[in-house]
Parts: structure tokens; C-alpha cells; sequence
């Protein structure tokens, strides 16, 4: 059968496409009463009065996740948005396209540090280039975790996103949360090494293998409060429909506590390259950098 361009076919699909629009017979029962007067008919209805995204969803949220459940609640909002002509926010195009351009660079810049130095090009190899492949691997997991969680939705408003990706997102997040926690410490721990390689003064080399411990011990404290932070630990990607039963530690707690000492750590790290250098600086002027 030869398959061939058929304007009424078109046609009848364009017709059906209008007449399968979206109504307020699609709301969920439970999200009635949420409208004032009644739900809302089209774009010009009084009840969709707030347009800006940033309204809409304040308006309607409380009163939906309170009537209905967590899956009518997000029905709800995607259906009162279809009908009031809230724009779709989505940037994880953007996110996805940030974490590509990212990831190729970083590699690429690393890449040729690891090349010259394998070709005995600039120094031996030590510690510091080994933990910076590490790094750059473990940051590997990170950058594609977040890639996926972008190719589920992430970037898109919640009721935007299938039910049935909701749960990929939140796995997505969770192993690009550890990968980001480990990279975070191979990068600081490469600097240190790299210190360790320059820098003869054996105090100044104690103060830098304290640095090295402490920076291993808040990555890897870190790194397991974030894959324990549920339980069950799967409650970190089921918790979202309000269906299943567990507990998680506050995700903001472990975040700025991690941010707090991972900037400490890093004055540290600037503070001690600085302090060395004004300390004996004839010494270093022709030192070799790679
Ligand atoms: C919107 O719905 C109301 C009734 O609910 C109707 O009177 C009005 O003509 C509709 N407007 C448009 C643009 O369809
Ligand atoms: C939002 O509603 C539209 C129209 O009913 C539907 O096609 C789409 O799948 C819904 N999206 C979600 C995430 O529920």
C-alpha cells in the first residue's frame, strides 16, 4: 500500500485534536470546590484570574493538595493551567544544554593535563593527577544524573511532568548528589597533593595533610547523610505522591552545611597556597606550575 499525503486526513485529525480540548469535566471532583464561583470555562473565566505563573500557583496549590490528593492535586493544576493559559516554563532544554557544554570542557581541560603529563611532558605523576581523574569521573556521574533528571522534567513546573517520571527525577538527583559531594572533594584533594609536590616546609606539609584528611572526611560524612538522608532510602524518590510511608532528614540542613564547609575548606585551601608563597618567595619564582 503506497502511503501518501491525505489533506482530509489532516483535516479530520485537526478536528479531533479541537474537539478532544481540554474542559473543566477534566478536573478532578476534588478540586471543585478550590474555584470562585465555578471552574473556570476558558481563558477569559474570572476564576483564572491570576495569569503570571508565580499566581497561579499560589492561588490554587493550597486548596488542591488540601481537597484532593497528591496525583489530583498536580491533575488539577496541569488542568486549570491547560484551560487558563498559563505559559509552560520549561528550561531543561537549557539545563541539559549547560550540563553538555560543562562536562566537555572541564574533561577537555583535564584531559590535556593528563595527556602531557602521561607523555612525560610535564613532571612525573602523582597523587594529585590521580585524584583529579578520579575527580573528573566521579563528577562524570553527577553531570549525567543531572542530565537525565532534565530529560524527565526537571525544569518544568511539577504538573507539567508524567506521573510516571516523577520518581526517575528524584533517582536521577540522588546519584548526582553523591557524585557532586565526591568530585567536590577529589578537586580540593588534587590542589592539596599539588601542594604536597611543591612545598618542602615540613610544617607547612602537616598542615596540608590535615587539610586532606579533614576535606576526605566532610566529602565522605556528606556523601552518606545524603544517600541515608530517607528511610527507607527509597522514601528520597517515592515520597513525592504522598502514597508511601518513611521519614527524611531536612535536605536544606545537610545543603548549607555542606556549602558552609566546603567554602571554609576552599579560604583554606587559597589561604595556605598564599601564606606559602609570601612566606619564601624566591623559592618558587621558577618553580615549574604543571
Ligand atoms: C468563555 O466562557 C464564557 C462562559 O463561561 C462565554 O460566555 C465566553 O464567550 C467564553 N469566551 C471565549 C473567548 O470563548
Ligand atoms: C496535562 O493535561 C493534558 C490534557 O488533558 C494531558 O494531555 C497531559 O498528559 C497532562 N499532563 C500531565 C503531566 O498530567
Amino acid at each position: 500500500m503506497q502511503i501518501r499525503f491525505q489533506p482530509s486526513l489532516v483535516l479530520c485529525l485537526l478536528v479531533a485534536g479541537a474537539l478532544a480540548q481540554v474542559t473543566d469535566a477534566d478536573l478532578p471532583p476534588c478540586s471543585l470546590s478550590c474555584f470562585d464561583p465555578y471552574p473556570p470555562q476558558n481563558d477569559s473565566s474570572s476564576s483564572c484570574r491570576y495569569k503570571a505563573e508565580e499566581d497561579f500557583e499560589t492561588t490554587f496549590s493550597p486548596c488542591f493538595y488540601s481537597a484532593c490528593s497528591v496525583k489530583e492535586a498536580l491533575t488539577a493544576l496541569n488542568v486549570t493551567s491547560i484551560i487558563c493559559g498559563v505559559p509552560d516554563r520549561n528550561i531543561s532544554v537549557g539545563m541539559r544544554i549547560f550540563v553538555v557544554v560543562a562536562t566537555v570542557v572541564s574533561s577537555l581541560v583535564i584531559g590535556c593535563r593528563v595527556i602531557l603529563k602521561f607523555k612525560s611532558l610535564a613532571g612525573d605523576i602523582g597523587w594529585d593527577d590521580w585524584t583529579i581523574v578520579i575527580a573528573v569521573l566521579v563528577t562524570l556521574d553527577a553531570a549525567v544524573g543531572q542530565y537525565m533528571a532534565a530529560h524527565y522534567g526537571m525544569g518544568r513546573d511539577a504538573w507539567k511532568i508524567p506521573f510516571e517520571n516523577q520518581d526517575k527525577i528524584f533517582k536521577a538527583f540522588y546519584a548526582s548528589a553523591a557524585g557532586y559531594k565526591l568530585g567536590n572533594m577529589f578537586v580540593r584533594t588534587s590542589i592539596l597533593c599539588f601542594y604536597l609536590r611543591i612545598f618542602s616546609n615540613s610544617g607547612f606539609r602537616w598542615v596540608v595533610i590535615a587539610a586532606i584528611m579533614a576535606n576526605v572526611a566532610i566529602g565522605v560524612a556528606f556523601t552518606l547523610a545524603d544517600a541515608f538522608q530517607c528511610k527507607p532510602i527509597s522514601f528520597f524518590w517515592n515520597e513525592w505522591d504522598g502514597m508511601h510511608k518513611g521519614s527524611c532528614l531536612s535536605i536544606s540542613t545537610i545543603t548549607w552545611a555542606h556549602s558552609i564547609l566546603n567554602i571554609l575548606l576552599d579560604v583554606a585551601t587559597l589561604a595556605m597556597l598564599a601564606i606559602m608563597l609570601a612566606h619564601d618567595p624566591q623559592r618558587y619564582q621558577h618553580q615549574k606550575w604543571i
